[in-house]
């Protein structure tokens, strides 16, 4: 896919330079961090930045080496070949990203190995056959370390393969700007979404298994914007998507109630 507007991206730390510096050395890059954090958009950004097309995969557990590397597919009477997202990537010369790559089978680890060092090779097993990355060829994966759940982790020696930079939330000043930009929202709504984001990111008592991502507070700040009254926004866009317990729903509603 190639952009044909800007993404609007905000940085929040120094990944720009990072992303930049990693494409000359054509190193690749993991970007740590939970969900709704910004990653897909600065990939979408730094995509269009680069002139680069971007080809995304959203990784889960039945994703395989051969979802990413290519399959004979049946064309009439024919069995024909047909490269995956990956092999297009490595031949183009475009940037691959591997969204969410631990949620992936084990062997799509084994099958980028050689792509993430110096070799930059890929290997086909089903052509017998093994491709070198064009120069502009740039890896990219993310990874959501959920410490306290049960995603999975990603082996140390896979880790070391990659430049890595994390993700979190967005200091205040910079999470307004993101939601006023992102829903259309006036400066003080989306100030008042921000703080409602800070205080539930703060209540770790809750023991909620994802907190308050940026996306939640865009989410409301749309339905906001287009009319749907403030409280309902917040409580359907915000507080709904965090939990299904009673108790702990019944306490952010009065919350959020109480602060937009
Ligand atoms: N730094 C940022 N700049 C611009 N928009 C952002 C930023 N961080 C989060 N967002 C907003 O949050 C939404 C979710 O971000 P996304 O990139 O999909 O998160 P992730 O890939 O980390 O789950 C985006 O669609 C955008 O509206
Ligand atoms: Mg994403």
């Amino acid at each position: 896919m190639i952009l044909k507007d800007e993404p609007f991206y905000r940085q929040v730390g120094k990944e720009i330079e990072v992303f930049e510096h990693a494409i000359k050395n054509k190193l690749p890059l993991l970007l740590k961090g939970p969900t709704g954090t910004g990653k897909s958009r600065f990939v979408e950004y730094m995509a269009f930045k680069m002139s680069l097309p971007l080809y995304t995969v959203a990784c889960h557990e039945e994703t395989s080496a051969t979802d990413l590397i290519g399959r004979y597919i049946i064309k009439g009477s024919e069995t024909i070949w047909q490269d995956g997202p990956l092999t297009r990537a490595v031949r183009e010369g475009a940037i691959i990203y591997l969204d969410e790559i631990a949620e992936a089978r084990p062997d799509v680890i084994v099958a980028v190995h050689s792509l993430t060092d110096f070799r930059r090779t890929l290997y086909l097993d089903k052509l017998g056959e093994e491709i070198t990355a064009d120069d502009d060829f740039m890896f990219i994966a993310s990874f959501n370390p959920g410490y306290q759940r049960g995603f999975k982790e990603l082996k140390p020696s896979t880790r070391q393969r990659f430049v890595s930079v994390s993700f979190e939330y967005p200091e205040p000043k910079v999470e307004t700007e993101i939601i006023r930009k992102e829903s259309g929202v006036d400066q003080e709504t989306s100030r008042k979404l921000m703080k409602i984001g800070t205080k539930i990111r703060n209540l770790t008592e809750l023991g909620l298994t994802e907190t308050v991502s940026t996306r939640l507070l865009v989410d409301a700040g749309k339905l906001i914007n287009t009319g749907l009254p403030k409280r309902l926004a917040t409580e359907v866009a915000v507080v709904e998507p965090l939990t299904d317990d009673e108790d702990t729903l019944t306490a952010l509603k009065d919350l959020v109630n109480l602060m937009i």
